[in-house]
């Protein structure tokens, strides 16, 4: 079998696609074998039921992440840069982490966590803003077998614990605070705050970031410099198995809890690998660029293990996209000669409101390719990005995939195939896609619109939610038999482009964040005057999607409304965290439900979306006449 690993022509795509349709597990095996450094080889690539569903690849591999991250560009590459940081404020310089030195910083970290009784297995919390040390303290814990639970630093203590109890994580690191833009956020504090409820957890290191005091518990809290100082930077790679669990990560869910994602070592290496190079078309010069958050599954795929997996230098941004103003993207491109640059629809949403000489005055001609992801990109956006940005030279990656895919699932290759405003366009050689109609069957023809599923395992694919298979069955492989259902509608034309159409179940996405309704009306249901709320998606400008809450009070003389929703908001954010927050508040006599008590979502969904003229049949709603007056008083 041909190498596929890097797929440089049309005709090679098409070959691979064939490859990897015909003999699945060749072509993998091949990648696998011919790019990679294994300790033990497989005893089979491939063995999978997805009716328990049980997947595993390269069953009986030993391996180490970390050796193929960064042990084995050491001799050709110990020089190059491997992380490139770029800080929240102009006025501090850039820092260049060599392969070397990632090498070095990686052992002393894990031989900190070491010391302080993390074992192979073990569950460790990070709670950081994009600093170094997060894509350390990643590697670190992939270095010695520990499962890394990175939660967006973004989240409240209440949401930070729920998700350090879920998987009983033992260790938590995090920094005293954080820069975001003109603001700090006292990261340690919120930390503190989530532990009073966090028993497992036995030690905390904290990163000394922004200088602000903070309370060290005794026999708990350490800084973590001067055990780095004091630490080896030697630090033997422990031996994984292939399907040992590399990390966990938390997205939402149609319930209330969140969903820790399960993924485990070489597949996850091999796929994050193999889809970087491919859709970023990675060259040994160039500097690549995801301005994602390492809290979400892009900055675990498209940050670290993919980019360093194939020796590029990766650049980490701490700050936001409008400090000190509205060109830093612009600014930081042009600084650092970026080459691929990978966003989401609602940065380049918000950027493209601005003064186009935020733009014009940088120089972005060394950018050969242009990427999205984390919601579906209007073409509005689509032409701005590429006229603008890319100055109709670099091709737009739209890529669509998931915290559960583990890595890009359709997407168009840059300069291969074609891109196609709006639509992800084609799989990735390996992806077999399917659409669903509401019968449950297959849609053969070509063209077609339904429920985006795919038939096949790929090597990246989530194995399990943390401590609840069956959740994870019910989720994505019960809608359709043995057939994994992503959550997401699509159509597809004639020849076969996929365009993502949205989620088709209660998760909406919020500035390319997954939020699921539950648990925001879960929180906004705690407030003591609240009887019942639902929570729905209306378009927005620039978040792609905002929130609209209906909300029914126990007593409707409530007077002062507009304080009422300050507090659902502050509700909502200590619950969760200000990603959550509702734009519009209607407060409402009751929400339509079906005779069995459900509540009719898509008849609030149409409201908000100021499609009232056509609400479908109502009347045999439990309580029609609600429907009047949320239509008379929408916002
Ligand atoms: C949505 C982010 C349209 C989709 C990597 C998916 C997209 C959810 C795209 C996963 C895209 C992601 N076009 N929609 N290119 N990429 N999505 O788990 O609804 O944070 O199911 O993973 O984002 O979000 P998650």
């Amino acid at each position: 079998m041909q190498n596929h690993y890097h797929i440089d022509s049309l005709e090679a795509y098409n070959q691979a696609c064939q490859d990897a349709t015909n003999t699945p597990e060749d072509f993998w095996d091949t990648i696998a074998r011919e790019n990679f450094d294994w300790i033990a080889p497989w005893e089979s690539v491939l063995e999978h039921d997805l009716s328990i569903p049980a997947v595993s690849w390269f069953k009986g591999a030993k391996l180490n992440i970390t050796l193929n991250c960064i042990d084995r560009h050491l001799a050709t590459r110990g020089s190059k840069t491997a992380l490139l940081f770029e800080p929240n404020d102009l006025g501090q310089p850039a820092v260049a982490i060599s392969y070397r030195e990632l090498h070095v910083r990686v052992c002393k970290m894990a031989n900190v966590l070491k010391s302080k009784g993390i074992q192979k297995g073990d569950r460790v919390c990070l709670y950081l803003p994009m600093i170094p040390e997060l894509a350390i303290a990643v590697l670190a814990c992939a270095r010695i077998g520990a499962v890394h639970s990175v939660v967006f630093a973004g989240f409240s203590a209440a949401a930070l614990a729920t998700r350090i109890n879920d998987c009983d994580c033992k260790m938590v690191i995090t920094s005293d605070g954080s820069y975001r833009g003109a603001k700090t956020i006292d990261l340690k504090a919120i930390v503190d705050t989530a532990l009073l409820s966090c028993e497992a957890v036995q030690s905390v290191l904290v990163v000394k970031r922004i200088g602000t005091e903070i309370t060290l518990y005794k026999n708990r809290d350490y800084w973590i410099q001067p055990l780095l100082d004091a630490a080896s930077g030697v630090c033997q790679a422990e031996v994984m198995d292939a399907e040992d669990p590399l990390f966990i990560l938390y997205t939402s869910g149609s319930t209330g809890k969140p969903k820790g994602m399960v993924h485990t070592t070489a597949g996850y290496m091999v796929y994050s690998a193999y889809s970087f190079k491919n859709v970023f078309q990675y060259q040994e010069k160039d500097v690549y660029w995801c301005t994602a958050d390492i809290g979400w599954v892009t900055g675990h795929s498209y940050i670290v293990y993919g980019p360093l997996a194939n020796g590029a230098t990766s650049l980490m941004f701490e700050g936001v996209p409008t400090y000190p103003d509205a060109g830093r993207f612009w600014e930081v491109v042009a600084k650092h000669k970026v080459t691929q640059f990978y966003t989401a629809p609602t940065a380049i949403r918000a950027l493209a409101k601005e003064s186009l000489s935020l733009v014009e005055k940088h120089d972005l001609s060394s950018l050969k390719v242009l990427g999205t992801v984390g919601e579906p990109i209007n073409e509005e956006a689509w032409h701005w990005y590429d006229d603008h940005i890319g100055k109709n030279k670099a091709p737009i990656v739209d890529t669509w995939w998931q915290t559960e895919t583990g890595g890009i699932m359709i997407t168009s290759l840059p300069g291969i195939t074609k891109t196609i405003p709006t639509y992800a366009t084609l799989p990735l050689p390996g992806i077999k896609l399917a659409l669903m109609d509401d019968t449950g069957q297959q849609i053969t023809t070509p063209q077609g619109q339904g429920k985006l599923c795919i038939t096949f395992p790929w090597p990246s694919m989530a194995r399990t939610i943390y401590g609840n298979h069956q959740r994870y069955k019910q989720t994505y492989f019960s809608a359709f038999k043995n057939v994994y259902f992503t959550g997401d509608g699509a159509l597809r034309d004639a020849e076969g482009n996929y365009r993502i159409t949205g989620r088709v179940d209660d998760v909406i996405i919020v500035s390319g964040h997954n939020l699921g309704t539950a648990p925001i009306e879960d929180a906004i249901n705690q407030h003591p005057l609240i009887a019942e709320s639902a929570v729905v998606g209306f378009a927005h400008d620039i978040k792609g999607t905002a929130l609209y809450g209906y909300v029914t009070l126990k007593n409707t003389n409530v007077t002062n409304q507009d304080q009422l929703r300050k507090e659902i908001n502050a509700k909502i954010r200590l619950e969760i965290g200000a990603i959550a927050k509702l734009d519009k508040i209607q407060f409402t006599q009751g929400l339509p439900k079906t005779r069995s008590g459900k509540i009719m979502r898509r008849i609030l969904r149409k409201i908000a979306g100021k499609q009232t003229d056509n609400l479908g049949d109502i009347s045999t709603l439990l309580n029609p006449e609600v429907v009047k007056d949320i239509k008379e008083n929408a916002l």
